[in-house]
This record gives C-alpha cells, sequence and structure tokens, in this order.
C-alpha cells in the first residue's frame, strides 16, 4: 500500500475523503427534508386551521399555495443570490429563514398573518430547492452526481413523511400551531450542521479564491491527481461564461432546451401529486374516511409509500433509463386516477369500495414516487448547456413552484365546480396525455455525457434523440 505524504495510506485517504464527502452531502441534502416538511405540514393542519377561523375554501386554497408563490421567488432570488454570497450562506440563510417562518405561522392571529407567514416559509424553501441540488454537485464527485440528485429527492420524501407523522402525533390535540411550529426544529439543526460544511470549490474559484477551493478539495477527493484535474477543469469551465438571457434570446437551440426543462416541471406538477399532498385528508374524506384520526393516519402511509417507492426509481434509473420508467409512471398514475374517479362517481358505500380507494391512492403516489419524483429533477439538470445551466435549471425550477401553486389553488374549487369524479379523471387524462409527449419530446439521457447531450442539442437534433 502506497504511503502519502501526510503519512496517511492511499486507502484511508479514500475512505476518509469518501466519509467527508458523504457527510457534507447529507448535510446539504437535508435542504430537501425542509422542502418535504413544508409540503407534508400543511394538509395536517389545515383542517384545524379552517375550524378554529371559519375559512372558506378559497381562502384555504390561497393558505395552502401562498407557500409555492413564496417559493417561486426564492427560487428567482436564490440564483443571484448563490452567485454573490456563494452557495454555503445562501443555505444558512434559508434554514434561518425557515425556522423564523415556521414560528410565525405557529403565532398566527388570523388567516392572513399565516398567509404572509406561508410566503416567507416559502421563500426560504424555494432558496433552498435551488441552492442544494446545485451546491451537491458541485461537492460530489463526478461518479456520485446522479445518486446525489437522488438522494436530495429522498430526503424530499422523508420530510413529507415526518411532517405527516408530526401531524398525526399532534392531531389528537387538534394543535394545528404545533404542528406548523415543530418543523423551526429541524431548521435549526440544519443551520447548525451547515456551518461545519466547507465552501462549494467551483463557487470559490468563481470569486478568484482559488487557494481555498484547493485546500476543500484536498479534503473532499482521494488523491491529488483528482484534486488537480479537478481544479484545471473548473478553471475552463469558468472560461466559459453563462451568458443566460442573452444565450436565450440569440440561440434557438438553447431555446428548446429550456421550454423541455419547464414542460417537464409543468408536467411533474399536472400529474395531480401535490394535489394528495396537500388535501390528502380531505381525499380521505371523499373515500368515506370521516374522522381526523382515520385521515392522518391515511397520510401517514401515502407518506410512507412515496419514501419506499423512491428507492424504486434510484435502483432502476441508471439500468431501465428515464424514459421506460416516465412512461410506466405516467400509465400507473392515469389507471389509478381515473379507477379513483370511477369509485367516487358510482358513490363509495362499502367498505370494500373504501378500501379499493385507498389503495388507488397509494398505487398513485407509488407511480409518482418511482417516476416523474426523482426523474424530472435529473432530466432538468442533464439537459442544459453549460454556457445557459444556471439559467435553465432556475428557470425550470421556479416554473415547477408555479406550476405546483396552480394545482394547489385550484383543486377545491374543481372539486366544487365540476365535482369530484370529473377532477380525477381530470388529473387522469392529463397523466395520459404526459405518456405521448414523453414518447415524443423527452430524450434518454442514461450513460450519454453530458457533453454529448450538449452537441446534440447545438447541432439541431430533434429533443427526443438528444441522448443518442
Ligand atoms: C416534487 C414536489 C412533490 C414531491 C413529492 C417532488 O419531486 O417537486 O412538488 O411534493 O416530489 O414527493
Amino acid at each position: 500500500m502506497s504511503t502519502t505524504h501526510h503519512g496517511l495510506t492511499a486507502h484511508s485517504r479514500s475512505t476518509n475523503s469518501r466519509f467527508k464527502i458523504i457527510m457534507t452531502c447529507v448535510i446539504a441534502a437535508l435542504a430537501g427534508l425542509l422542502f418535504g416538511l413544508d409540503i407534508g405540514v400543511i394538509s395536517g393542519a389545515l383542517p384545524f386551521i379552517s375550524k378554529q377561523f371559519h375559512v372558506s375554501d378559497r381562502i384555504q386554497e390561497w393558505i395552502v399555495s401562498s407557500m409555492m408563490v413564496g417559493a417561486a421567488l426564492g427560487a428567482l432570488l436564490s440564483g443571484w443570490m448563490a452567485k454573490k454570497i456563494g452557495r454555503k450562506f445562501s443555505l444558512m440563510i434559508g434554514a434561518a429563514l425557515f425556522a423564523a417562518a415556521s414560528m410565525l405561522c405557529a403565532f398566527a392571529a388570523d388567516p392572513e398573518w399565516l398567509i404572509v407567514g406561508r410566503v416567507l416559509l416559502g421563500v426560504a424553501v424555494g432558496i433552498a430547492s435551488f441552492t442544494a441540488p446545485l451546491y451537491l454537485s458541485e461537492v460530489a464527485p463526478r461518479t456520485m452526481r446522479g445518486s446525489m440528485i437522488s438522494l436530495h429527492q429522498l430526503m424530499v420524501t422523508v420530510g413529507i413523511l415526518v411532517a405527516f407523522l408530526s401531524n398525526t402525533a399532534f392531531s389528537s390535540t387538534g394543535n394545528w400551531r404545533w404542528m406548523l411550529g415543530v418543523i423551526a426544529l429541524p431548521a435549526v439543526a440544519m443551520l447548525a450542521g451547515l456551518l461545519l460544511l466547507p465552501q462549494s470549490p467551483r463557487w470559490l474559484m468563481s470569486v478568484g479564491r482559488d487557494k481555498e477551493a484547493q485546500s476543500v478539495l484536498k479534503q473532499l477527493r482521494a488523491d491529488t491527481k483528482e484534486v488537480e484535474v479537478e481544479v484545471q477543469e473548473i478553471r475552463d469551465q469558468l472560461k466559459i461564461s453563462q451568458e443566460g438571457w442573452g444565450l436565450f434570446r440569440s440561440n434557438p437551440n438553447f431555446r428548446r432546451s429550456v421550454w423541455l426543462g419547464i414542460s417537464l416541471q409543468i408536467m411533474q406538477q399536472l400529474t395531480g401529486i401535490n394535489v394528495v399532498m396537500y388535501y390528502a385528508p380531505r381525499i380521505f374524506g371523499l373515500a368515506g374516511y370521516g374522522s381526523a384520526h382515520d385521515q392522518l393516519w391515511g397520510t401517514v402511509i401515502v407518506g410512507a409509500v412515496n419514501v419506499a417507492a423512491t428507492f424504486i426509481a434510484i435502483g432502476l434509473v441508471d439500468r431501465w433509463g428515464r424514459k421506460p420508467i416516465l412512461i410506466t409512471g405516467f400509465s400507473v398514475m392515469a389507471a389509478s386516477l381515473a379507477a379513483l374517479g370511477g369509485l367516487l362517481h358510482a358513490g363509495i358505500s362499502s367498505s370494500t369500495s373504501q378500501i379499493l380507494a385507498v389503495t388507488a391512492l397509494v398505487i398513485f403516489i407509488a407511480g409518482f414516487a418511482m417516476s416523474a419524483g426523482p426523474m424530472i429533477w435529473i432530466l432538468c439538470a442533464e439537459i442544459q448547456p453549460i454556457k445557459g445551466r444556471d439559467f435553465g435549471i432556475s428557470a425550470s425550477t421556479f416554473v415547477n413552484w408555479v406550476a405546483n401553486t396552480v394545482a394547489g389553488a385550484t383543486f377545491l374549487t374543481l372539486l366544487n365546480t365540476i365535482g369530484h369524479a370529473p377532477t380525477f379523471w381530470l388529473y387522469a387524462a392529463m397523466n395520459a396525455f404526459f405518456i405521448i409527449v414523453t414518447l415524443r419530446f423527452v430524450p434518454e439521457t442514461r450513460s450519454t455525457s453530458l457533453e454529448q447531450i450538449e452537441r446534440n442539442l447545438m447541432a439541431g437534433k430533434p429533443l427526443r434523440e438528444l441522448g443518442q
């Protein structure tokens, strides 16, 4: 075994750097946890909030959606912030704001106050949802990049589950203030963890702090050769200036990848996933489960299936490829929502039809978590050319939150206007339509290098052939 000049063996050095990199990524991926906590917390609190403040369905929709409006703003703001003050400090601001805004929500004296608190909470989540994947992709070695993006999505699902569990724990007292306040704790823990993290080496070099970047890389990479190669790579990349808006206006090929990213995120949200995440108790109510206790336990099942099925995606993504997984997922979601609509249409009167309705809902969640959940985030990170990456990814992340807002802000209105069954059929039809869109426009990027994808894009190849 060779010995390095530090007196460590090459083997122990590589184990050591692997450990550090995993710890770094786990702490940064906690931002995904905040994302998930925020999505999950409202479904359990909403029934109690509306009881206390006597709010209409319209105001309920706004209590839900104000967080997403904030997140869209946060995603826009964070591109600029991550560049100015760096990824690490942006994440810290996100975590601190999250903790403060959770407390603000917990003390809300009226619905308007709550809505303002939720907007601020959203800004924090928007910052985290843009910055964490960026940071992860910059500190992780190339071979671990894909799994690090999946790790982030996994943390999102864990966050949702934890929020559902905490909602259930507090439900016996109906104390929605505790539900909304307690999520400040993980944010404070994350803030403390973030203090220990290194700055992103790529960001350090972008502001001329090359020496510090090198010492960070020395801690996170197995040997000095790897560090030298990466420093050179970052230097070369930084020569390519980020053109963003200019490139979008001047280059029709770049416009295609930006539109593809935006469309993928719209598709992810219009599957209807967050309708279930935000209004799960209400949906369980439609399925005949009247008590708050049953409804909250129902959400825990939904949350657990969401986490478990994400592992299917992580296991299959590099073997099956992105496209077959997406097509399978959209088909499963279309079929299960159509069935749920059918059951509601027929009227849920027996315990068999109740169980069938819940089964359909659970299959829908599994269909999403094994496909569009992680896959869309992975594809969005893969399809943008290097010159326009920051711009392309912030545009698609922004639209993810806008589409999320639209879904959250219209669900109850849809139920009340077109009716219960047709609302689910509408979402089923959209999922069926996305199968066609995927077949026609989505590229298969499995085992294609990002450089090859970029060459194909710029050569004007059809979108679905970008990965060939
Ligand atoms: C989506 C979120 C969704 C979550 C559910 C994410 O990929 O972007 O909107 O709530 O998955 O697990």
